[in-house]
Formats: structure tokens, sequence, C-alpha cells
């Protein structure tokens, strides 16, 4: 996509229009839905909506700064790219293309572990990255699988604890996703009606690295995105316990963080097993639908675990969110979606247009708020919207 047509999108939302047209529809709807009826997803957005600003004025705000620190390292903004699995299947090497970009704009990006590239490819596109891994269901391989991410010289590993048993995602079967992928008539009918996606991504692709592979999910390859033993890298996880945590914790010298928490006691236990940090979130309400928005738990978990990062993800789609997660005490804010949409129109220039509106976003209303620099954000620029607009 030329930079003409990049510059008609004006805000994260115009990504996921512009990837509508541009992906085959089974590829979209894996992208764009959530599960059953859709109640978290749109829970996540509507969370934001409880808050009205109560701006403040006249304080010479010319030197304002989105900076924020974190672990240790001092990101330009406090916003970074959630993980997405088979982002190299909606755009061409799509884990390296958000990776380059964060780099660029010095963002965090999390390495999604059900991915279609080799994460040590990655981790050398952007040695700041994290990776985030879903883990197998027995101890020889998570060990293998931790060591292999020691090895490639990830800092920060991200565990999800959120994905016990599979998503009842019904969006997908009436799409006709599905992994593994089954060569079908309609398949190919809609890759022929996005022949752009599908000259461009899929049969570049094929071309240049063969069939996609699940990479990350072990120490080894994993099976093919079109092959019947694909779902094996899902299974199994339902066993999972805390005892697993201590163990990667054990294995893991680096940066620990925990996501996919919602309840207070588990953040502490989280923290009490070793995890540098938390990322409050429902998946993007992916997983359990009718789970909390991850807005309306995070002060509770921020008061049950004041000495860690608390981080949220989940609905958030403008600067204005941005800055009212971070009023209500997150330390950091990742975004999915909308930058998996943004990879797949506009390729490294798609993902670095998003993120330079979604920080003009933050910038401008960290400006009419009145403020200079992030850490100046509480709760007392906000009011419920009750109050505010009754
Ligand atoms: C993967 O994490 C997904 O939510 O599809």
């Amino acid at each position: 996509m030329g930079t003409t047509r990049l510059s008609k999108l004006l805000n994260l939302d115009d990504f996921q229009r512009a990837a509508k047209r541009h992906l085959p529809r089974p590829i979209y709807e894996y992208i764009a839905g959530a599960v059953e009826d859709n109640r978290s997803l749109l829970a996540n957005t509507q969370s934001f909506q409880r808050y009205a600003f109560v701006p403040r004025v006249l304080r010479n705000v010319s030197g304002r700064s989105g900076a924020r620190s974190l672990f240790g390292h001092s990101y330009a903004w406090p916003f970074g790219f959630a993980p997405m699995g088979i982002s190299a299947l909606s755009a061409y090497r799509g884990d390296i293309v958000l990776a380059q970009a964060a780099g660029q704009m010095n963002l965090p990006m999390i390495m999604s572990g059900s991915s279609l590239i080799r994460l040590e490819e990655v981790v050398k596109a952007n040695p700041n990255a994290w990776f985030q891994a879903y883990l197998p269901g027995d101890e020889a391989n998570i060990r293998g699988l931790i060591a292999r991410v020691v090895a490639s010289g990830f800092q920060t590993l991200v565990i999800t604890v959120d994905t016990p048993v599979a998503a009842n995602r019904e969006n997908n079967v009436r799409a006709g996703f599905s992994t593994p992928l089954r060569p079908s008539l309609r398949l190919a009918w809609d890759g022929i009606t996005h022949p752009r996606w599908l000259l461009w991504t899929f049969l570049r692709t094929l071309y240049k690295h063969g069939i996609p592979h699940f990479e990350n999910n072990y120490a080894h390859r994993g099976a093919p995105i079109i092959s019947p033993s694909v779902e094996r890298d899902f299974s199994d996880r339902g066993h999972l316990d805390w005892s697993h945590l201590s163990l990667i914790r054990a294995l893991w010298p680096g940066t620990l963080v925990v996501k996919g928490i919602l309840h207070p006691d588990d953040a502490r236990r989280a923290v009490e097993a070793g995890a540098n940090g938390l990322i409050v979130s429902n998946h993007g309400g992916r997983q359990l639908d009718g789970s909390v928005a991850p807005l309306r738990v995070l002060p509770a978990i921020i008061a049950a675990c004041p000495d860690v990062p608390v981080m949220l993800d989940g609905g958030i789609r403008r600067g204005s969110d941005v800055v009212k997660a971070l009023a209500l005490g997150a330390a950091f804010v990742f975004i999915g979606r909308p930058f998996n949409f943004a990879a797949a129109v506009g390729g490294e220039e798609g993902v670095l247009h998003a993120a330079r509106l979604l920080a003009q976003e933050v910038s401008r209303n960290m400006g009419m708020l009145g403020i200079c620099s992030l850490d100046e954000l509480d709760r007392s620029v906000l009011m419920g919207v009750d109050e505010a607009f009754s």
C-alpha cells in the first residue's frame, strides 16, 4: 500500500476496515473475531467509555513527553504490540514486520509463541522484543522450550495463563477458518478474490520460505499449518498449575511477565511465584466469553500488587483509552488487532503509521489535559461518566 493510501487511514479502526477488504474472510475473521457472543470483546472497548476527562488549562504543555520506563528500559510511548498468533499468515513476515517497526519506534513488541517464524529470527530483527509462550503440557517440553528461548537472547518472557482449554471460536467455524487449514474450494475462492494478499503474502511466503509451520511451541519445529497433526500443538494444558509457573521462574533468568490475570488473588500469587510484572487481560475477549473487562479489575490488581508493573491489554483503540488506563494506574498498555491489520495492509510502513497516529493522539490528549509527563496522570483527571454527562 503506497503512502497515499496509508495517509487516508486516520485512526486505528480505519486499519480494520482496510484489512477487511484486503484479507480473505477466514483470516480476517480469525483476527477480528472473539468467542461465542463477543460479550467480552465489546465490553473491553466499552469499559473505556465509563470515564470522562477533567482537563486542566494554561499549564505550558509545550515540552510534553510520552516516554515511559519499564523493566529498566525507557520506551518512547506507553504502549506496545500485544502478542498475536500466526501473524505471518495475514502479513508477509508479520512477526518480523512488527518487531522491526517496534524497534524503530522504541516500543515493546511481544512475539506470540503461536507463530510461523522462528523466534531466533525475530529476536535478531529486534533484540528488545519480548517472547510470549504457550506452555507445552509436559515438563520435558517446558524445559526444552525455555532453554531455547534463553539461548535465543530474548530478555523478557511472557507466560500466557488464560488458555487451559481451547476457546469456543464459533466465528472461525462460520468463516471457514481452522487449524489445520483445510484446503477447500471455498478457501481457494477466498484467496482468488483477494489477489494482493494471495500473491504478496501467501504465494510469496510459500515461494521464499515454504509451507508455514508452527515454529515456537516447543524446542523443535512444530507441525505445518496445513497438517492434521497441528491440533497437537494446542492441546493438553488443562493440568498446568502454579507449580509450573514456579518451574519456569527457576529456569528463566530474565524478566518474567504473567499475562491473562483478572483476579487480585491470582495476581498476588503470580508475584509470589516470582513474576516481575503482570498483564491484566482477557485475551482480547478471545477465551472466556463474559469474562470481565481488564480495565474494571485493574485498580484492585494494582492495589494487590503495588510493587510490580501492572500492565493491561484489551479494547484500546484511541490515545484517550491509553491515557485512561494510565490514569487508573496501568504501568503500560498493549494493543493487538489494529497492529496486525496495519501489518497486513501496509507492512512495516503500515505499522509505523498506525503507531504514530496513536502516539499523536496520546500527545495531543496530554496537551489538552494540561500535563507534560505521563507521571502526572492519576485518577483526578477522570470522572465517572454517569456523573460527568448527567
Ligand atoms: C491466539 O492467542 C488467539 O487468541 O487466537
